[in-house]
């Protein structure tokens, strides 16, 4: 999603912008741009719905003044205003003196806009970030301070914000944060600014993080202020070891990441598997015993947490709640409970949202896929999913990692408090090594399976995924993988459900997938299917359309059921003709609520 890059060097500054914004592709986007300050104190703007490569061509083209080192770059995921260039960041005042690019909502961006054109300002896009243009130009008539106009008009606003304001005019450069992420970070090479470490990691050894309420003036001293008082600067956090998260000119992550699970689910598994065993995953992590698991999510992940939170449930008898954290206001937390919040990125803003709404002494555990995150630094203790650099914008190895670190996390935790014993541990985690090997498996029955199911499917318009029990989450994974990359209905329920109102949706040759394992009750669905001419795809037992191994304890349910159906959702989005590894609308890090 949204993705914010700042630089202030002495060489020119569309290197460092251009390859910074390279870096947060990974993030998914629809457009990027750069504002670059010129020689003769103007601001050259370069922007492009193509891909973040296209500003290389647009700046080669370039033949006005010389560019300088001060800049300011933006990938933009779009929620107000549709796709377009003028949409795009950075966006200008009047003048075309000031440029600005902004992370986040702001929900007052109405009547400000309002009031802005009231009084004379002409909009050039239909995005709320451009109040804040408009803003501070005022601001800067009265207060002829940029730092004084920028602070003034975060008064003005309400809602989230990682906003950079560059005067070209002057070269200064200022920025505010309040509820998304922006730190900034000086070394030999300049000073840069980002939304995410991983753009600038190249170019620094460590970095500061905006608090809510900062203003920054992003010059070779950083004055800090908080709340419109000077502060001191918070302390630097040291950068991350660097990892190369650009999506280049490569295509089909997606594809060999899901190559990749058996080997990042071995890793894992062999990373943790002692600790499991013997309950120190859990009592390392200092947190206090737990009556009952609350686990909030968006997405893949809610659906990698229903499968935690399940397990906790059938292996040991105790409760757990599911939260779509963009739903985790007013929900009420009862003493003795815990709370997991789970994101790939780390960088979830609904996620992040719902620990901020949490009460302060209800601890919060996050499973993460970046330990240096947003989520990462806000909660009580971390556990990393280890799945290393996931590249393609749907997840896939994320969620298989998540969910082997989940219910190692769910063991640990059984065994700590003796409500299973040692022994028992030790069985599930024996069950837990044959993972790689089933997995393995299940891709080879997909693969011999698909290209004929494909065709079979590929004019369907929608498609039911079912399942019972453990299978539910797989069930609705399937379905939202689907969803994502070929653009198709897909709905998934408790098969149970399938008589109380989405038999309408079958009619002959609909698609219904389903996750079997074993549960003798799926005959019945599948006949009330078949009755009406559905198309039975199912994946699981022996005798499935696509058998996947069955694990005997299985104490993630039927996790190696989820294999064949990413690799579904992949090889028809593929035969649609649609980029697996960028699907539209999708982002990775999902940065506003
Ligand atoms: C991937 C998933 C989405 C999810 C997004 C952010 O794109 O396929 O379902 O919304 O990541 O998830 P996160 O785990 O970082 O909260």
């Amino acid at each position: 999603m949204c993705g914010i890059i700042g630089c202030r060097t002495t060489t020119a500054a569309p290197g460092y912008l251009i390859t910074g914004l390279k870096l947060l592709e990974y993030r998914g986007y629809d457009s990027a741009g750069i504002a670059v300050s010129a020689a003769d104190g103007s601001t050259a703007l370069f922007r492009t719905t193509e891909r973040v490569d296209a500003l290389n061509g647009l700046v080669r083209a370039w033949d006005g003044p010389a560019l300088g080192g001060i800049g300011i770059g933006h990938t933009r995921w779009a929620t107000h205003g549709g796709v377009c260039v003028t949409n795009a960041h950075p966006h200008q005042d009047c003048d075309r003196r000031l440029s600005v690019v902004h992370n986040g909502i702001l929900d007052n961006a109405g009547p400000l806009r309002a009031e802005l054109e009231g009084a004379g300002h002409s909009f050039a896009s239909e995005v709320d970030s451009e109040v804040i243009c408009h803003l501070v130009e005022d601001r800067l008539k009265v207060t002829r301070d940029l730092l004084t106009a920028v602070s003034q008009s975060a008064e003005q606003l309400t809602g989230s914000w990682a906003v950079v304001v560059l005067d070209g005019l002057t070269g200064r450069m200022v920025a505010a944060a309040h509820r998304s992420p922006l730190l900034v970070a000086r070394s030999a090479e300049g000073t840069f600014l980002a939304s995410d470490i991983s753009a600038i990691s190249d170019w620094v050894e460590e970095y500061r993080i905006l608090g809510d309420g900062d203003v920054v003036e992003v010059s070779e001293d950083l004055a800090w202020t908080r709340a419109g008082i000077p502060s001191l600067a918070p302390p630097p956090i040291m950068r991350p070891p660097r990892a190369s998260f650009s999506l280049l000119d490569q295509d089909d992550h997606m594809n060999s990441e899901i190559d990749e699970q058996p080997e990042a689910a071995a890793r894992v598994i062999e990373g943790i598997g002692r600790s499991v065993a013997d309950g120190t995953l859990w009592t390392g992590l200092g947190l206090p015993p737990f009556q009952r698991l609350r686990v909030i999510g968006c997405g893949t992940s809610l659906n990698a947490g229903a499968i935690i939170g399940a397990g906790l449930s059938r292996l040991g008898g105790q409760a757990h709640s599911m939260v779509v954290a963009s739903e985790a206001a007013g929900t009420v937390i009862e003493p003795g409970t815990l709370t997991l919040a789970i994101s790939q990125s780390g960088e979830t803003a609904d996620v992040l949202r719902a620990i901020d709404e949490g009460p302060e002494d209800a601890p919060v555990l996050a499973l993460v896929n970046n330990v240096h995150s947003t989520l990462a630094r806000k909660v009580d203790a971390v556990l990393s999913c280890s799945a290393g650099p996931e590249i393609g914008v749907a997840a896939t190895k994320t969620f298989v990692c998540q969910v082997l670190v989940g219910t190692g996390l769910v063991i640990a935790s059984l065994v700590a408090s003796g409500r299973i014993t040692r022994h028992d541990a030790r069985s599930l985690v024996d069950d837990l090594y044959g993972i790689p090997e089933r997995f393995a498996a299940a891709a080879l029955a997909a693969h011999r399976e698909l290209p004929g199911l494909v065709e079979e499917v590929r004019h369907a318009s929608g498609f039911l995924f079912l399942g019972r029990g453990a299978a539910v989450p797989y069930a609705a994974e399937g379905a939202l993988k689907l969803k994502e990359l070929t653009y198709r209905w897909a709905e998934a329920y408790p098969a149970g459900e399938l008589k109380h109102g989405p038999l309408a949706l079958v009619e002959t040759g609909t698609p219904v997938v389903i996750v079997d394992d074993g549960d003798p009750r799926l005959a019945g669905n599948i006949s009330e299917v078949r009755a009406r001419g559905g198309l039975i795809l199912s994946v699981g037992r022996p005798g499935s359309r696509i058998e996947t191994p069955l694990s005997a304890l299985a104490p993630c349910g039927p996790l190696e059921a989820v294999v064949p159906l990413q690799l579904l959702a992949l090889r028809l989005a593929v035969d649609l003709g649609f980029d697996a590894d960028k699907p539209r609308n999708l982002a990775k890090s999902v940065t506003v609520d």
